[in-house]
């Protein structure tokens, strides 16, 4: 796809990934439509942006809800006319299988999952309408294999993996000018294992739970070893521009992952989990 003057939306454009994959796509033309839940870093995000020379507007929202996404549509089509990517981005970290609440369990799928089956609904009827488009949904490494400590997160990215794949399959079968691409990254410095920032207010008291605290603590120093979001913003334009599928910007680590797990079914061992190595590309 050619991108310049094109327009891109991205949820959770406000910081880490999004926000870099938003400064990517400006530098290369094209205009932008970011969402976040959290209104503050929205604003100066959009600030930066603009000052660096970026067209840009931004819609305070939460993807979990049909009608915020919907009124992120509204405002690309009213600012811009039209959209040509989705960046189903918007991610929150969540608890282990054993001894999550529920309700932290509906928080997680409803940001990761809900949020990208959102943008599903409210984009693509306009890309296949208009024969161009172009969908990046943010799975992850923990979309790929089953990882401790993350069960509620490794299931909402398996989700989105699955979602794609299955997309992928029917904009083929559509025979349009439209392409999905699944972002699978492994440890990104961000924002990420401060995600309890933006969970519901009565959910607050978990994450002062030792054991939420203890998990924070392991994952911030995984993510804070990990590969700069900037490189990350560059894997999905090529991908965008490209039409590719798999965005792995730790592709040693995600084909390795998906091998032990084939061989797992084929009846060897079960995978060995060392995530140092999903820190690095
Ligand atoms: N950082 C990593 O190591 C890593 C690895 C794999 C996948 N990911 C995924 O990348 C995506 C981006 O996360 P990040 O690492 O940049 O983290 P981040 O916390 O820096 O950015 C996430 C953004 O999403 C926003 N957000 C949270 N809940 C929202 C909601 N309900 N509605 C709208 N916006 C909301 C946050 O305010 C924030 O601006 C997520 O889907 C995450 O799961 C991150």
């Amino acid at each position: 796809m050619e991108l310049q003057g094109k327009t891109a939306v991205v949820t959770g454009g406000a910081s880490g990934i999004g926000l870099a994959t938003a400064r990517q796509l400006a530098s290369s033309g094209m205009n932008l439509v970011l969402g976040d839940i959290e209104s503050e870093p929205l604003f100066a995000a959009l600030e930066g942006l603009r000052s660096e020379g970026a067209n840009a507007i931004g819609v305070v929202g939460d993807v979990s809800k049909e009608a915020d996404v919907l009124a992120l549509r509204d405002a690309a089509l009213a600012e811009f006319g039209t959209a040509h990517v989705i960046f189903n981005n918007a991610g929150v970290g969540g608890g282990p299988a054993i001894g999550t609440p529920k309700k932290v369990w509906d928080w997680v799928m409803g940001v990761n999952v809900d949020g990208v089956i959102n943008g599903i609904n409210a984009f693509v009827p306009i890309f296949l309408e208009q024969n161009e488009g172009h969908v990046v949904n943010t799975g992850s490494l923990a979309g790929l294999g089953g990882v401790p400590g993350m069960g509620a997160y490794c299931a909402s990215k398996f989700a989105v993996v699955g979602i794609s794949e299955c997309l992928f399959h029917e904009l083929q079968l559509s025979g349009k000018n439209v392409g999905v691409s699944a972002l699978c990254p492994g440890f990104v410095r961000t924002r990420i294992h401060e995600s309890h920032r933006n969970m519901p207010d009565e959910l607050v008291n978990y994450t002062e739970k030792p054991a939420t605290k203890a998990a924070t603590g392991f994952a911030s120093a995984a993510v804070n070893a990990g590969i700069d979001a900037s490189e990350v913003a560059i894997a999905v334009e090529t991908a965008i521009r490209n039409r590719l599928f798999w965005i792995l910007t730790h592709e040693h680590a995600a084909i390795r992952t998906t091998e032990q797990r084939a061989a797992w079914m084929a009846g060897g061992p079960p995978p060995g989990i060392n995530l140092e190595k999903a820190t690095k590309p």
